[in-house]
């Protein structure tokens, strides 16, 4: 010890510990004793250097473990007026090593005062002892130097003044602005904290492990209230007539979960049977646009308190619609805030989606405040143990609450939209590692939310939905107030789904195993036996084993099935797409890649769901009658895409062409989305894809004809872009002629199912694109009408996107567009008029709304990367959009954060479409260029393999499309 003090002699700060301000018979460096400490004892010299040009005690991003903190008494006091704030904290600590320093979070804060009590001097009232306070910017870390070690086991209370102003982007405690309909531009002050952006408010420990109490106070001016976490339990008058509002401590709860809002917004309430107070907070002037949120939350809430069988624990639950917001929503405990378009319905401007939208992220929130708030992830890395699920309980929830969206119908769709990015290499696993902020940003991406929800619904369909929900509801009962690994998931759903296996081994044997119940054959041998069921019971014991194959590796697997006589052979490998067989790198691809996948299937010779479990490379499966075909992926419940050898998708397309209902819907909708994809992978020509879409003209279930119209959109969106204008020219005569049928029987007017609306919108949208003469003609013609009546008329809210962007094609209707997109009240209306405007093909016109983006007055800063997104979609405005970006990065990372949502949608937004290799090339050299300043993202190699793989598509299928047209049309 006395050796390694020694080495330390250069060393301030130690120097200073060793010799005066600890008691002289105690060197520091026998308070050194977890490995850190030790190492920092080895090589000061790999320890970070402070602001003040001191050894900083701590060298990783994640804080130490030896302090935890247990209760936080904050006091903040925000002026809306110089746009700053001042706050104070005391933060109760509970020491677990005896050491010499608290290193906390803080980031853009300014530390005014430190100070440490031990229990017994705040029993005695004894004053603080005040302490150095060392600062590490790059970690976003302070140290508090305490001049006597802190004892094991012992509580002590750290009090630190600090102030900050208030952010200007839309993270920590930020100011947001609105107009009033009086023209007025007021301010509010809102904070917005997942990931790591609490420690941007109040020095904390910002790790979602560290779980504490927090009792908030705000001070505010009259003309505003306050909004926090819990309920307010009484307010105090100060000097000068400022108020002070003090609200009911927090449960145990995660830092990121904190939230409090300054405002002068109004609200709607109602009372859930709970008793929980629910209310819908907005700006005065859009109080009326409250009223189906709080519906929504009210059945919602209800639902869930239900479903999991457990209580929403605090007595409040606020929504609240804020003017600028960074993303779609963010579930703080008990204020759970929202952009204005994901919470505020305006029947006159909402269209179904809309709705649909504002629904889902209510379900979505408040599925958090059970996943996510109640029980935590430990970690970033598992952030799809908060994000998927949520999106899963969005399906779950809905069905019941909401039948008449049919949102069940749509779910296919959040596996189609992650399956594009995890069929690239580039892709990560669902549990990633992530230790810098950018990367645990990075994390919430499709793969947590998107292939978290989707794996979690294919789990369902293996464990029956009863076993699901009970080990759910194990899981979310053991580690209320705590923090979960993915593990205690598998083990609380396998424990309960032991307990139910015997009864449904039972049932299994009372009825023909094969008849659509959940009894699992195992290999051909053992089927339909004693065997497989008790082989079955075993397979909860590796329920953890199957899932570890979805979740900590990458990628989606390939089930590929050949006929043979009354044998189906299963082969399973891994899709790429964008990668064939004969491609040199394929074989290397694959290596070491296996998934236990629960496959299900049926044949056109029964009804029944087959099931089997192919943990394999290979197996083989026995069909006990003569079938003319075989349908895998009932209903697209698994993560899985099929490919179907030798006759298989020749008897599908037969099948589909002659009689479609014999498939259910679902599986129609599965298998044109898995012919695309097959494309993309080389296993299917494009030719198969196109003629087994042949059927859509018959297609009455919505959801599939719109699969397959994307598909046809997508090709369309693609040969324009790139001018290969006899392609584009004669897909646009097929379209038009082929779907004329469906195209000319939508009305003009807001009636029929969801499904019929969504379909009206699009195809419309889609006709209108194409030039189609009666389109374009009622647009004009409810569009001039709309101007006339100086905006008053209503036009039906599923059309109204499409009658704006046929008006915004003459430079009055885009200029009358854009007065009222600064008048307009709805975000929803808001959304579609900026939309329209992206369409114009006018440069100048488009560059303007750029300029208006980064300015952020007219178009609000926060609706920046959706119109450069929009942009970079019109064929006019995609060099536009992209030059806009490599020139403006810059001014860019100071609007929004690297790695945040916005930034990524702007990148990939504005380049993923490219499909040439001098594109290519340009996009590499500009992430080069941004690698050298030090700015990488994961993201940038999604998009360049999204690119080659893209400039691959054409080259090998341009020339089909070209030969199917002319042979089609
Ligand atoms: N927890 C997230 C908010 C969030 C997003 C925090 C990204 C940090 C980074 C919230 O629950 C969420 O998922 N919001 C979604 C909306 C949802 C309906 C998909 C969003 O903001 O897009
Ligand atoms: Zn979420």
């Amino acid at each position: 010890m006395a050796n390694s003090c020694r080495k330390l002699i250069f060393n301030i700060y130690l120097v200073f510990y060793c010799s005066a301000v600890i008691m002289p018979h105690i060197c520091i460096c026998s308070q050194f004793t977890s490995s850190p400490i030790d190492q920092f004892n080895k090589d000061p010299r790999a320890f970070p250097i402070a602001t003040n040009g001191e050894i900083f005690p701590w060298h990783e991003l994640r804080l130490p473990t030896v302090i935890i903190p247990l209760h936080y008494d904050l006091l903040i006091h925000p002026n809306l007026t110089s746009l700053d704030f001042v706050a104070s904290e005391k933060i109760e600590v509970l020491v677990r090593d005896a050491t010499q320093f608290i290193v906390l979070h803080s980031k853009d804060l300014e530390i005014l005062n430190a100070s440490l009590q031990s229990e017994e001097d705040v029993r005695y009232r004894k004053p603080g002892e005040s302490l150095t306070v060392l600062s590490y910017p790059a970690h976003q870390q302070i140290a508090l130097l305490v001049p006597e070690k802190l004892r094991a086991d012992l509580r002590y209370s750290v009090a630190i003044d600090f102030q900050a102003k208030l952010a200007d982007g839309f993270e920590g405690f930020y100011k947001s602005t609105y107009r009033t309909l009086g023209g007025e531009t007021r301010t509010i002050a809102v904070t917005d904290f997942e990931p790591t952006e609490a420690r941007m408010a109040f020095p904390c420990f910002d790790e979602p492990l560290f779980k504490a109490n927090f009792s908030i106070k705000i001070r505010r001016e009259s003309r505003h209230i306050a909004l926090s976490n819990m309920p307010k339990v009484k307010t105090i008058e100060l000097e000068g007539g400022l108020l002070e509002d003090h609200f009911e401590t927090t449960v145990k709860m995660s830092t990121y979960l904190v939230a409090y809002i300054v405002c002068d917004f109004t609200s709607v309430s109602g009372t859930a049977s709970s008793g929980v107070k629910v209310s819908i907070y907005a700006s005065p002037d859009k109080w009326s646009q409250t009223h189906y949120a709080l519906e929504a939350s009210l059945k919602l809430l209800d639902y869930y308190e239900n479903y999991f069988d457990i209580h929403y624990p605090l007595p409040k639950l606020d929504l609240v619609a804020i003017p600028d917001f960074a993303s779609g929503a963010m579930e703080n405990w008990g204020l759970v805030t929202y952009r204005e378009t994901s919470l505020l319905f305006d029947p006159k401007k909402s269209s179904i989606s809309d709705k649909l939208w504002v629904t889902k992220v209510i379900a979505h929130e408040l599925a958090h405040q059970w996943f996510g708030n109640l029980v935590t992830m430990e970690w970033w890395n598992d952030i799809w143990l908060n994000e998927g699920f949520a999106t899963y309980m969005e399906l779950i929830s809905l069905n019941i609450t909401y039948p008449e969206l049919q949102f069940d119908d749509d779910f296919s769709n959040t596996c189609f939209e992650v399956i594009k990015r995890d069929s690239l290499n580039s892709s990560h696993p669902i549990s990633n590692q992530a230790k810098t902020a950018i990367q645990i940003k990075e994390m919430f991406d499709a793969v947590s939310y998107n292939k978290g929800a989707c794996i979690l619904n294919m789990l369902k369909d293996f464990l029956s939905e009863d076993t699901f929900r009970k080990g759910i509801i194990h899981y979310l009962k053991k580690f209320s107030y705590r923090n979960a690994k993915n593990d205690d998931l598998w083990h609380s759903l396998s424990n309960v789904s032991h307990q139910l296996s015997y009864r449904r081994l039972l049932n299994c044997l009372e009825s023909d195993s094969a008849s659509g119940g959940f009894c699992y054959s195992d290999s051909k041998k053992t089927s339909n036996t004693l065997a497989f069921q008790l082989a079955f019971l075993r397979k909860n014991v590796e329920l953890k084993e199957m899932m570890a194959t979805w979740t900590l590796q990458k990628g989606i697997p390939l089930v590929v099935v050949k006929r043979e006589g009354r044998s189906l052979r299963l082969q399973q490998e891994r899709f790429l797409s964008g990668v064939s067989k004969e491609d040199p790198e394929w074989g290397t691809l694959q290596e070491r890649y296996l998934w236990h996948i629960p496959v299900t299937y049926s044949t056109s010779s029964s009804h029944a769901i087959h099931r089997h479990i192919l943990k394999l490379k290979t197996d083989t499966l026995d069909l006990s009658e003569k079938t003319d075909w075989v349908k895998f992926n009932v209903d697209s419940n698994g993560y899985y895409i099929v490919h179907y050898e030798g006759q298989g998708w020749d008897e599908l397309i037969t099948l589909l062409n002659q009689n479609h209902t014999l498939l259910r819907p679902k599986d129609r909708l599965g298998l044109i989305h898995d012919a695309f994809q097959l494309v993309s992978a080389g296993r299917l020509t494009l030719d198969k894809a196109l003629d087994l879409t042949r059927y859509l003209q018959r297609e009455t279930s919505i959801p599939a004809l719109l699969k397959g119209l994307e598909y046809l959109e997508l090709l369309y969106r693609m040969v324009e872009r790139r001018n290969i204008s006899d392609v584009t020219e004669n897909l646009k005569h097929y379209l038009l002629q082929y779907f004329k049928p469906v195209i000319d029987t939508q009305s003009w007017v807001d009636k029929g199912s969801v499904w019929d609306r969504m379909l009206r919108s699009t195809v419309l949208k889609l006709a209108c694109y194409l030039n189609h003469a009666p389109c374009i003609q009622k647009a004009t013609e409810l569009f001039s009408q709309w101007m006339e009546s100086s905006g008053k008329l209503n036009i039906p809210t599923d059309v109204l996107k499409v009658v704006y962007s046929v008006g915004a094609q003459t430079t009055a209707g885009w200029n009358y567009l854009l007065e009222q997109y600064e008048l307009s009240l709805s975000g929803a209306e808001k959304n579609k008029i900026l939309y329209a405007l992206s369409t114009s093909k006018h440069q100048e016109k488009l560059m303007k709304l750029i300029e208006l983006g980064m300015e952020g007055k007219v178009i609000k800063t926060q609706d920046l990367a959706a119109l450069l997104f929009a942009i970079a979609r019109n064929p006019e405005g995609q060099q536009l959009a992209w030059n806009f970006v490599k020139e403006n990065w810059t001014h860019l990372l100071k609007k929004f954060d690297l790695g945040s949502f916005p930034i990524r949608m702007i990148v990939s937004g504005t380049t993923s479409h490219f499909s040439s290799k001098d594109e290519l090339q340009e996009v590499e050299l500009f992430f080069e260029s941004l690698k050298a300043q030090g700015s990488h993202l994961d993201i940038f190699q999604i998009i360049l393999e999204t690119i080659s793989k893209n400039i691959k598509w054409l080259e090998k299928n341009l020339p089909t499309l070209r030969k199917w047209l002319l042979i089609t049309t």
